[in-house]
């Protein structure tokens, strides 16, 4: 994807490309299709312009990411390839919440570029930075609802934020003139994330560090949904304490350890008008270990729900009705189906629940080899028991009814009645369906002196001692 404004140079044994700068000057058409009326601002992976559709005469907003600086011409091919994948995926989220993609291609000059519908507002950073009274509680709890709708709305399709931040919430109007928030940046992070991981290996902090859950920052290829909760805990925080709960210095390395290890400082000192159990939630969500968070967005809006206006309502009956989150998640990321969402705020055991209430996982292969070996053993005890129990009393005489043994007679052992004869001490009459039913009763007390030159060896097909009153049959004849 070698454009017009790049230059290439050998570096690191690999053709490294070196491009000149977007031209996002006003007046520029972009794609033969929109041109660029002025810059709107400047984040860490891009710029982003409001530009106009020639032929539809509707504003949109441009974000062109020019990150990508030290890029192989292969890498840069990747990039863009993922690019296109995340933002047709971002493109199919349908919440109101989530700001609509509506075009993805690449500059001639080879930046990627995403077209948005362009929003009126400002984002939350600004607003809690710049309001000159600190953000009613209610209001912030509103906010972080309609951001769990968008969050409800990807997760359930397997697809996780990785940067909600305050300047990636953006608060806008909806009919009415009634706040409606637009949560930014959907899937950026992932369409980067190759990128991102070059740059991190030069030294260079990408991602916003800041708002990163604990695990993402360990493993950001093994997070779930329950990543975005951290993040959206913490904008929520700092949104109500004008402050982010580790400081100023959340640029550098001492946010990350902080983040992995330091508690999150009461937010009830900072602000005291925040309910306590509203802090337990919003605690919940800051867990350090992912499986002790609220285990979706949808369980995670039932618990902020006591504390938002009554303007949340019809947004918390869409999270009500968002489906659980896609199971392509890590493992411990279970969706709460089946089970009403949770209203409890800081006890683990609520996760628990929600895992029982899950639907049950596909057996294990371990277990199925287990099943599947006891019904094949049951299966060769029954025949074991039907060839060396049941059909000898089957072909039992019905008129021979042995009584015990006179207290003189030899005692059968184990080995004797393992012998080419079997034992039997104590026959019931029974009525014998098979061939040897039809030979004759009344041959078989007299069956041991019959004449020895019987040519069929198995009539009768035992052996009778009658000091004993004891019938030896013979195997073969069974
Ligand atoms: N669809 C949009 N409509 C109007 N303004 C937008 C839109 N998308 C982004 N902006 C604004 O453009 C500016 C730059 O956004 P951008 O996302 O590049 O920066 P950022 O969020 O600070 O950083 P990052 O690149 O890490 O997301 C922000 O002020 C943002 O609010
Ligand atoms: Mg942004």
């Amino acid at each position: 994807m070698q454009g017009p404004g790049n230059t290439q140079r050998m570096a690191h044994a690999a053709l490294v490309t070196v491009r000149a700068p977007p031209n996002v000057k006003p007046g520029t058409v972009i794609g033969d299709k929109y041109r660029i009326e002025r810059e709107i601002g400047r984040g860490g992976f891009g710029v982003v312009v409001r530009a106009i559709h020639l032929t539809l005469d509707q504003r949109v907003a441009i974000k062109v990411l020019t990150e990508g600086e030290g890029t192989t011409e292969t890498e840069w091919a990747e990039d863009a390839a993922r690019f296109r994948r995340e933002a047709k995926a971002t493109a199919a989220l349908r919440s109101e919440h989530v700001v609509r993609v509506l075009d993805v291609d690449v500059l001639d000059s080879g930046y990627p570029y995403i077209v948005m519908e362009y929003l009126d507002g400002k984002t939350l950073h600004d607003l809690t930075y710049t309001s000159p009274a600190p953000i009613p509680v209610e209001e912030v709890v509103d906010y972080g609802i309609q951001v769990l709708a968008a969050l409800a709305d990807a997760h359930a399709v397997g697809i996780v934020h990785r940067d909600l931040k305050p300047a990636n919430v953006f608060l806008s109007t909806g009919i009415g003139g009634t706040p409606l928030v637009k949560v930014l940046d959907f899937g950026v992070s992932k369409m980067l994330a190759a990128a991102s991981q070059r740059l991190t290996r030069t030294g260079a902090v990408v991602g916003t560090l800041a708002y990163m859950a604990p695990e993402q920052m360990l493993d950001a290829k093994r997070v779930d949904g329950r990543a975005d909760l951290w993040s959206l805990a913490l904008v929520l925080y700092e949104a109500l304490a004008r402050a982010h709960p580790f400081g100023a210095h959340t640029a550098g390395p001492k946010v990350v350890t902080a983040i992995l290890n330091d508690p999150i400082p009461p937010l009830r000192e900072r602000r005291p008008d925040v309910p306590p159990p509203l802090e337990a939630a919003l605690l919940r969500m800051l867990e350090k270990a992912p499986e002790l968070r609220f285990t979706s967005a949808i369980e995670a809006a039932a618990a902020l729900a006591p504390f938002s206006s009554p303007r949340s309502r019809p947004v918390l009956e869409e999270i009500r009705r968002a489906p659980p989150p896609s199971g392509h998640a890590a493992p411990g990321f279970v969706s709460a189906r089946g089970a009403p969402p949770s209203t409890s705020t800081a006890s683990p055991s609520a996760s628990k629940r929600a895992k029982a209430a899950a639907p049950r996982k596909a057996m294990s292969p371990v277990v199925g080899f287990l099943l599947a070996f006891i019904t094949a053993a049951l299966v060769l005890g029954l025949v074991a028991a039907f060839v060396f129990y049941v059909k000898p009393r089957l072909s039992a005489p019905p008129d021979v009814v042995a009584t015990p043994p006179a207290p003189s007679a030899p005692v059968e052992t184990a080995a004797s009645a393992a012998s080419s004869e079997v034992s039997v001490v104590s026959v019931a009459p029974v009525a014998r369906p098979s061939a040897s039913s039809e030979r004759s009763p009344a041959s078989a007390p007299s069956a041991p002196s019959r004449p020895a030159a019987s040519v069929n060896p198995c009539d009768p097909p035992f052996v009778y001692d009658p000091a004993t009153n004891v019938k030896r049959y013979k195997t073969e004849c069974l």
